[in-house]
Parts: C-alpha cells; structure tokens; sequence
C-alpha cells in the first residue's frame, strides 16, 4: 500500500526541533515580557477580505500564495498568512481600544503562504509576532527595535544586520509615487519583468524591492524616498535612529526596503543574515497608521513586526536535551510493575528519566542507559527485586556502584 506522505512545504518537528522551538517560544515570552507584552492568540482561519483589504490586492501574499478556499456554505475563508491583519481584527472586536491607551500583544504560531519551498522557505512556517496599538510616537518603533535585537542577542544570535527605511506616511507618499511613475516612464518599460510592467500602475513603490537582475539594474538610479519625507516623517525617523543609536544598536540604511505587504507607513526594517540560503530575512516590521481604521475600527496607530521561527531555528542549530537525571534499567523479568511504581516515585519527586519495560540483558539495558545521557543508571536485577533494593551506578562521573534499599534511596532525594 503507497504511504501517505505530508503535503509539500509543510514539515514535522520531532523533539529536536520542537525543543528549539519551544525555547524560542519561551524566551520570547520572558524577554517580551518585560517590555509589557502580553499575548493574544488569535485563530488560524479568517474571512478571506480580511487579508485583501490589510496586506492588499496587488501583493505577492494575497495575489499568489494565500491558501483560501469556500467552507461548507460557500464562505471564503483563508488559512492567515501572517498574523498582523487578525491581531487587529480581534483588538477591533474586543473593544480593548480605548483613546490613549496603549496595548501591547504578542502572539505565536503556524502561518501558511502557498511559496516554493526552499531552505528556510515554508508553506506552513511560524512566527512571533508582537503588535503595539495606540503610539503614535517614534519611540515606540525603536522601542520594538530595541527589543527585538535584546531577543535575538539573549538566543546568541549576535551579528545580526538590522535594515532600517522610512515609508514616507500618506501625505508625503503619493508625491514619491509620481516621481517613481515619472522616472520608470523615463525607461522601457518592455525591459521590466511581467510582475514590475503592472506594479508600475499598481504600486510602483514595489518595483523598487523586485529580485530580477534586469529590473535591479533599471532601479539603480531611481529617486530615493529619504528625499521626499514631509517634515513630520522626517522628524519621526530622525526619532527612531536618535534612540537607536543612543542604545548603540547599529543599522543600516536601506531606501529601497519597501517590504512585501501594503499597510506600512513611516517606519520599516528587517533582520538580515546571509547564512539562511537565499531566504535572508530572519524578521521584519513596521508602523501600520491607518490599518486599523481601514479595517473598520477607530483611527488608532499600529506598529509591530514578525520573526520567522525557522530561520531563527537554522542560525541556532540544534540544541542540546539536558540529561535525564536517571534510566532505571529492569533485568529481572519479573521486577517490572514494582520498577515502574517506583520510577513514578521518583518522577513525583522531580527527577527525569525513563524506564525499561520488562526485564532485558544485562548488556543491552547498560547500552540503552548509555544513549540515554542519563546522569545514573538505576539497575533492578533479581536480588534487587528480592530485597526491595536498586544499584546506583554513577553515569556522569567516576562510574561509582553502591545497592541500597528503594525507600532509603528516595528518602534521599
Ligand atoms: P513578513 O516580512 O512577511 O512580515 O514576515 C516576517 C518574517 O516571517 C520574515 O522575515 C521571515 O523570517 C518569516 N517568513 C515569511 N515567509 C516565510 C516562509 N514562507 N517560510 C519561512 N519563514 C517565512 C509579516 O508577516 C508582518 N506581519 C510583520 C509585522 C508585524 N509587521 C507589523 N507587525
């Protein structure tokens, strides 16, 4: 009979990489923490226009990779592609918002894009993702900076690159626009790549991130929005860099970062490394005024960004299990229901460890305690099961042996 295999792009974490995860999980946790996130979990599944109207029509996330299909009365619906766009829904319908609040979320999980995979490129991939409502203020763009270099510091992820741009905001914007409009009409415009000819019209702003040679080449010269910020974006980014460098983070500028998704304004940056393949971006962000209004809620600012946990997951590596504290090896065949009573003594007590099942060699049970790392190796053999004792060996250190009754040795724990 033909296996059936997991679907193309999507991938299973066994314990190694499930523990990386859970320990990006966890520091995040605490390091977000203590700049007063809270976490907000928000479903995997969404309406459809939910996406359409955030991240935008004419992007590459809803216009090609977006999984969406009709439910069983004909609803569109999406498996959500990022989590921004839900994050402000749910803080819309919660009615957490109230005038000068501010609400910082964070929130962790599975996302789905239909891209070709790749090393560090998934079709069902993970994020965390950290979302502030209600600041206005530069400080809260470099305040999340700030906080996401200290994550990727505490997980000994040192040399990271931080890209840093200015969007301009929607005043400034249109006039940047029409200067790009005007300068690709200056080209020929049949020497631009298919998707470029129609983001021309669309949003030429776009053109400007696009990967083809030909049309890299095109934009080398085209006009940089750092010289069309309004006074405001101006001042708003000088902001931004001011406390970044007074906190000695370091970045680069980098005009044409534009980033894949419509509603950012003012502030955007990514997290770069060139040991991920191809697939460089580690994360990415931004401020998103207007989003939430757009979305049908009151006219309250957004900022935020997303880590991609399995680009994080390649630039760490594997990490190491700690080492269970016992392996209680049963050689008497008979020993194996008082074995297990008393491993679950010693799990009640708080130490790790596993247990053979049943009686076994001698040999074979020492070789299994071996590749379990575990610090000793609790042996069961007859005598043991006669008196009610257990032989200690000592795994970690000078291989010491001693036989000692069972209740005695969990008095001494
Ligand atoms: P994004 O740049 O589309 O931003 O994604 C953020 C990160 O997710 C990327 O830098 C990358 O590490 C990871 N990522 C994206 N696609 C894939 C994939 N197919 N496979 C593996 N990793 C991937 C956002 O999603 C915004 N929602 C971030 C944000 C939050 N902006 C404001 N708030």
């Amino acid at each position: 009979m033909s296996k059936i295999q997991k679907i193309k792009g999507f991938a299973d974490m066994f314990r190694q990489d499930a523990d990386v995860f859970t320990y990006l999980e966890n520091t995040a946790r605490e390091v977000f923490g203590r700049y007063g996130f809270g976490e907000l979990r928000t479903p995997v599944l969404e309406k459809t226009e939910l996406f359409q109207k955030s991240i935008g029509e004419d992007t590459d996330v809803v216009g090609k990779e977006m999984y969406t299909f009709p439910d069983r009365k004909g609803r569109s619906l999406t498996m959500r592609p990022e989590a921004t766009a839900g994050m402000v829904r749910a803080f819309i319908e919660s009615k957490e918002y109230q005038p000068g609040r501010i609400c910082k979320y964070f929130s962790t999980g599975p996302m789905f894009r239909y891209e070709r995979p790749q090393k560090g490129r998934l079709r069902q991939f993970h994020q965390l993702d950290v979302e502030i409502f209600g600041a206005p203020e530069a400080q809260a763009d470099a305040e999340l900076i700030l906080m996401l270099t200290t994550f990727l510091n505490e997980i000994g992820l040192k040399k990271l690159a931080v890209e840093l741009n200015s969007l301009g905001c929607h005043d400034c914007r249109p006039a940047y626009r029409q200067a790009l409009t005007d300068y690709y009409t200056s080209k020929n415009r049949e020497e631009f790549c298919e998707d470029c000819r129609r983001r021309i019209d669309t949003n030429p702003m776009r053109v400007l991130d696009c990967k083809v040679p030909t049309c890299k080449e095109l934009v080398k010269d085209a006009p940089s929005i750092a010289d069309h910020l309004c006074d405001e974006c101006e001042q708003h980014f000088a902001d931004v860099k001011a406390v970044l460098d007074g906190a000695g983070v370091e970045y680069v500028l980098n005009p044409r970062l534009v980033r894949g998704l419509d509603y950012y304004v003012r502030t955007t940056y990514e997290i770069t490394s060139n040991d991920i393949g191809s697939q460089t971006a580690v994360a990415g962000g931004g401020r998103y005024d207007g989003l939430v209004l757009n979305l049908g809620g009151p006219d309250c600012p957004g900022t935020g960004f997303a880590c991609g946990m399995e680009r994080l997951a390649l630039l760490l590596g594997e990490r190491e299990a700690p080492a269970p504290d016992f392996y209680l090896a049963v050689v008497e065949k008979d020993a194996g229901n008082q074995a297990m009573i008393f491993a679950q003594q010693m799990r009640e007590k708080g130490l790790s460890g596993d247990v053979s099942y049943g009686g076994g060699s001698m040999k074979s049970r020492m070789r299994a305690a071996n590749k379990s790392g575990a610090k000793a190796c609790l042996i069961i053999g007859q005598d043991e099961f006669e008196n009610g004792t257990v032989t200690v060996k000592d795994m970690a250190g000078d291989n010491d042996q001693y036989t000692i009754k069972r209740e005695e040795y969990l008095k001494s724990l």
